[in-house]
């Protein structure tokens, strides 16, 4: 995709000076920065102050993180520094501790002088494997929106919430692959993006579409229910953090709203995530799921652009009002009609049968 005629990808690897490159996704959709990542100290800071985000991304990130640990000091105690450092970043996508699990079972077999460039390998295998699974997600999505244009005969509407994009993977997005695979096959189609507060990543996705040449309209949060008891929207294509092996489903805050208001209105709500973001080790999302508990800042301030155009922070709130400002919230496995994985869609309640 292009910002302007600048062509982006949301992280480029350099495997010759070992070093990663990253949009800085703070600045966007208002500019585009990008980052040099040279240690594993930058990948965790990246990570945790959402330079990079979205829950394959957030594993990418740090399986790369991994590999320029390796590249400085490849015992095992730098791995296990490095591994820890990288965990304690963001608490509830999963693909995070998946990818560090990865790359440390990986290397733990491997002699400690041949494990720099292993570690690069792995982790450039993590990158591929993102952009072919989330390839796949789409065309299995895909499915679902050939089959609603069938019935219905007119543009289908999707709604969305959050940026689960290009910008949240390295490829494709997840839940955005079958919205581009739609696009691309020629499927009339229309995307609802959710304005999701308070970090408006719905402005990425806004610009993902844009680029794309997808039709689209941008909401607020709170229109959702109201879309849908109009007959406007046919069907909610989500992304996810964290899935529990019972179909539960941790992704942006508001999520859980939305999939009321579509089983209130008979719509279905569509979950599109890799099995990296199924936890198979845990059942129940209210229990089981840390959910992030994030800064006030997001909540007083807005980011935007002054009529000059230059990118300023606008104060909503002052510092002595209480915010309380969770990341996440949980969708109960009974308020989702389906997953789309790599493997196919699938009941939610069907997830422990995928081969793994
Ligand atoms: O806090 P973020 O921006 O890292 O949140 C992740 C997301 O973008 C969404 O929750 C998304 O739907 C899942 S990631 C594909």
């Amino acid at each position: 995709m292009k910002f302007g005629t600048r062509p982006v990808r949301s992280i480029v690897a350099d495997p010759n000076q070992r070093h990663v490159f990253i949009v800085d996704q703070t600045m966007l959709p208002f500019a585009l920065e990008m980052r040099t990542l040279t240690i594993w100290q930058d990948a965790a800071e990246a990570i945790r102050a959402m330079r990079v985000r979205g829950a394959p991304l957030i594993g990418v990130t740090a399986a790369y993180g991994i590999a320029m640990a390796m590249a400085d000091d490849s015992t095992d105690e730098a791995l296990k520094l490095a591994h820890v450092g990288l965990l304690t970043t963001r608490p509830t996508a999963v693909n995070l501790a998946w990818a560090l699990n990865r790359m440390v079972n990986f290397l733990s077999a491997i002699e400690p002088p041949e494990r720099a460039d292993a570690a690069w390998a792995e982790a450039t295998r993590i990158e591929k494997e993102d952009v072919s699974t989330n390839q796949r997600i789409g065309q299995h999505g895909l499915t679902l929106l050939q089959s609603l244009h069938r019935k219905h005969q007119r543009p289908i509407n999707i709604l969305t919430h959050c940026n689960a994009g290009r910008m949240a993977c390295v490829e494709w997005g997840t839940a955005t692959s079958p919205i581009y695979q739609a696009h691309q096959a020629g499927i009339p189609i229309h995307v609802w993006v959710d304005e999701t507060r308070p970090r408006n990543q719905g402005l990425i996705t806004q610009w993902e579409l844009e680029d794309a040449g997808v039709p689209h309209t941008y909401i607020t949060d709170n229109a959702g229910g109201h879309l849908m008891q109009h007959r406007s929207v046919d069907i909610v294509l989500v992304g996810a953090d964290r899935i529990t092996a019972a179909g539960d489903v941790a992704n942006k805050i508001g999520t859980y709203l939305k999939a009321l208001a579509a089983t209130d209105n008979h719509i279905p709500f569509y979950v599109a995530a890799p099995m990296s973001t199924i936890d198979f080790s845990i059942e129940d999302g209210l229990v089981d799921i840390e959910i992030e508990q994030r800064g006030a800042a997001e909540v007083r301030l807005i980011r935007g652009l002054d009529r000059k155009r230059m990118i300023c922070d606008l104060v909503l709130l002052d510092d002595d009002v209480a915010v309380n400002n969770p990341g996440f919230d949980i969708t109960p496995a009974r308020l989702i009609t389906g997953m789309v994985t790599e493997h196919g869609v699938l009941k939610p309640n069907k997830l422990r049968q995928i081969p793994r």
